[in-house]
């Protein structure tokens, strides 16, 4: 399975992921303020993924002292709003600075450990969301943007579900959504999705309530970037309008997420900051634009209010909020 990092001697290595699935391009990081470069600009996305990655950046800052990592945690969080993953990963690596010892071996351990609980979490989760899938039946599945191993570090929070169906042989295949305007389900999830010869078929967003409408998906599983303490859920833009298509033809809507992607300081979802993203990612595809000069509403995620949602997976429990 692809991983979209890893660390040896002193630097943190990033696997592009706007390159794939063409290129296999590796961004080496030895400083905090290059991986919250490669956050800010998707080269490591999906909300897991940039908390392990932020962790990991505040260990390259350990050797410059105290000060500095609470300089770099303090840029690396900006890096991106919406995912909380990422705030709650620098809490955890900083509540660890406050430790006597050697500050540098402390934060690469934390960050280490950050990694190996996600990848135990997706696990969990994988057996929690195949479960509520009958054996001897076999699902169609929608999925968007991408929750898998290039996500998480592990084998993904809904992509995790989608593998762990596979090999249970309860899954007919699993439909995936290009994910507009970065294409994360066409280039990441596809590509995750061919590497494992799980059976997928790619879709634009707009085909998937006509998909609905003849009958070929059974539930659409999707992952989050931020649950508030009412369970509305933020997620990819399009998350929410495949909710309201679920709800119309009434096919079940789960969310996978671990834990950490609860916020308790958010009460609903209409506190959820989204992050809004440079107009050219709309009006141009790979550098060639094609619109013309016109003004442009690029909301990189959308929030799911909890009525919608069937079910959210995490690694402790089931919440049914719909
Ligand atoms: O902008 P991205 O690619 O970081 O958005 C990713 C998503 O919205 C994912 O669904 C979410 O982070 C969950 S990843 C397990």
């Amino acid at each position: 399975m692809i991983k979209p990092f890893y660390y040896k001697d002193g630097t943190f290595h990033i696997l592009d992921q706007r390159l794939l699935p063409n290129e296999e391009t590796w961004i080496a990081c030895k400083t905090a303020d290059q991986v919250a470069e490669a956050i800010k600009t998707l080269a490591v996305r999906g909300a897991p993924a940039i908390g392990i990655a932020a962790a990991y950046g505040l260990a390259l800052a350990a050797p410059l002292g105290k000060k500095a990592v609470e300089e770099a945690s303090a840029f690396l969080v900006r890096a991106r709003p919406t995912a909380v993953n990422l705030e709650w990963a620098v809490r955890r690596m900083l509540a660890v600075s406050d430790n006597s010892g050697d500050l540098f071996a402390s934060l690469l351990e934390e960050a280490q450990k950050i990694w190996k609980e996600e990848i135990q979490a997706n696990e969990a989760m994988a057996d929690a969301g195949a479960d509520l899938f009958k054996t001897g039946a076999r699902y169609r599945i929608l999925t968007h943007c991408n929750a898998g191993s290039l996500a998480t570090g592990g084998i993904g929070t809904a992509v995790g579900v989608i593998r762990r169906l596979h090999e249970q042989g309860k899954l007919e295949r699993v439909y995936m959504d290009e994910t507009r305007p970065l294409l994360q389900g066409a280039r990441i999830t596809a590509h995750e999705m061919v590497s494992d010869n799980i059976p997928a078929t790619l879709i634009t967003d707009s085909m998937a309530g006509w998909l609905m409408k003849l009958s070929k998906i059974d539930a659409v599983i999707v992952g989050a970037d931020r649950i508030a303490r009412n369970l509305d859920v933020a997620n990819k833009i399009g998350t929410y309008s495949l909710a309201v298509l679920s709800h119309a033809h009434k096919i079940p809507f789960y969310i996978v997420a671990p834990e950490s992607t609860f916020d308790p300081n958010t009460q609903s979802g209409e506190e959820i900051v989204i992050e809004q993203r440079d107009e050219k990612e709309v009006t141009c595809f790979h550098g060639v634009v094609c619109a013309p000069d016109v003004d442009v509403f690029n909301p990189s995620f959308d929030v799911t209010p909890h009525h919608l949602i069937t079910a959210i997976i995490t690694q402790e429990k089931v919440y049914t909020p719909g």
